[in-house]
């Protein structure tokens, strides 16, 4: 059985595109993985966008056919937690909402065996705090893999106030192991990515609110004038509005800066239920 820095079996909660995502890497890597999610639709959506994802990178010789095939093989899903019972590890990927992470952290604390390694793939929240409402906080790390998992060469790693070297090296170790590069940050609102990230985000749509250019103008903007994959709007749709929206709110209340104020358009978005391409709209349609 695979064992990359003492882990063969692991548990991914949300099965989200970074869930999915990051779940397909660590079974293509040979790890046993088991992906949940409360929603027995996204399951099925994950299995599907899993499936098609592994065979466009077979395709591409990315990964070999017999990758493609052990991975499918090692990965099980469910919509019940208790599989998770006897995971060396469980990364979180569910809803950027504190509340409800902490409340599944503390479920997964439970259920868990104690050794188990508890990781959020949180873009901001406080990393301290979720492994302060845990009885493992030395077992408890930030792991903050990149949209979209299989193809984003970064894993930001997060050490809270109490996480243990030893925790924070294996997760490194894991990382690399995955074909990932690292990046490691103190535990402070938005880490180091979505610190830098976020503002460039939230000023593309006061730009668009002020009526400085379109959308389609901010976006080729920036993808042309400053050599990015994506526009920031195109981005953010991409990431998901709802996250960049939760993303800012962190940094808002948590640096205390009116610079992280997330703009009033954003918001609006919001509160319209466009979240970008995951609701079919966001800036843009789908
Ligand atoms: N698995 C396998 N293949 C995939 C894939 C996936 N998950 N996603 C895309 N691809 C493939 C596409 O199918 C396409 O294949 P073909 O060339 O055969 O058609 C290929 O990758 C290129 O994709 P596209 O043509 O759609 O577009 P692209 O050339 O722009 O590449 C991209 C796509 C890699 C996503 C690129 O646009 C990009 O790097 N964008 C920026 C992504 C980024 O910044 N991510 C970080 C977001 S921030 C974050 O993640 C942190 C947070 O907390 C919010
Ligand atoms: P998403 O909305 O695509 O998926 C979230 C999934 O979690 C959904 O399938 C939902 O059914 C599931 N879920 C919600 N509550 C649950 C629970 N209690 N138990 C089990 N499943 C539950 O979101 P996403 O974009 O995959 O983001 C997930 C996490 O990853 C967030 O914390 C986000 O900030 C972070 N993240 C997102 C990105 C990105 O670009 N979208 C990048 C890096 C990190």
């Amino acid at each position: 059985m695979t064992n990359i820095a003492g882990f063969q079996s692991v548990g991914v909660v949300g099965g989200g595109q970074m869930g999915a995502g990051i779940a397909q890497v660590c079974a293509t890597y040979g790890l046993k993985t088991i992906l949940v999610d409360i929603n027995p639709k996204q399951i099925e959506t994950a299995r599907t966008g899993i499936a098609g994802s592994l065979e466009k990178l077979s395709t591409k010789n990315v990964i070999t056919a017999e990758q493609k095939i052990a991975a499918i093989g090692s990965l099980a899903y469910s919509s019940d937690l208790s599989a998770l019972k006897d995971c060396d590890l469980v990364i979180e990927a569910i809803v950027e909402n504190e509340r409800i992470k902490t409340e599944l952290f503390q479920t997964l604390d439970k259920l868990t065996k104690p050794t188990c390694v508890l990781a959020s793939n949180t873009s901001s929240i406080p990393i301290t705090r979720l492994g302060a409402a845990t009885t493992r906080p030395d077992k408890f790390i930030g792991m903050h893999f990149m949209n979209p998992v299989p193809l984003m060469k970064l894993v930001e790693v997060i050490p809270g106030m109490a996480t243990s070297e030893d925790t924070t090296r294996r997760i490194l170790d894991l990382a690399a192991g995955l074909g990932k590069e690292t990046s490691r940050s103190a535990d402070y609102p938005g880490f180091v990515v979505n610190r830098i990230l976020m503002p460039m985000i939230n000023e593309a749509f006061n730009a668009l609110m002020e009526g400085v250019a379109t959308a389609e103008d901010i976006d080729k903007g920036m993808k042309l004038g400053t050599n990015q994959p994506m526009g920031p709007l195109t981005l953010a749709d991409f990431i998901g509005l709802d996250t960049c929206y939760a993303i800012l709110k962190v940094l808002h209340e948590g640096l205390g800066d009116p610079r992280y104020r997330p703009s009033p358009l954003l918001a609006k978005h919001v509160e319209a239920g466009w979240f970008g391409r995951k609701t079919k709209r966001g800036v843009y349609k789908y």
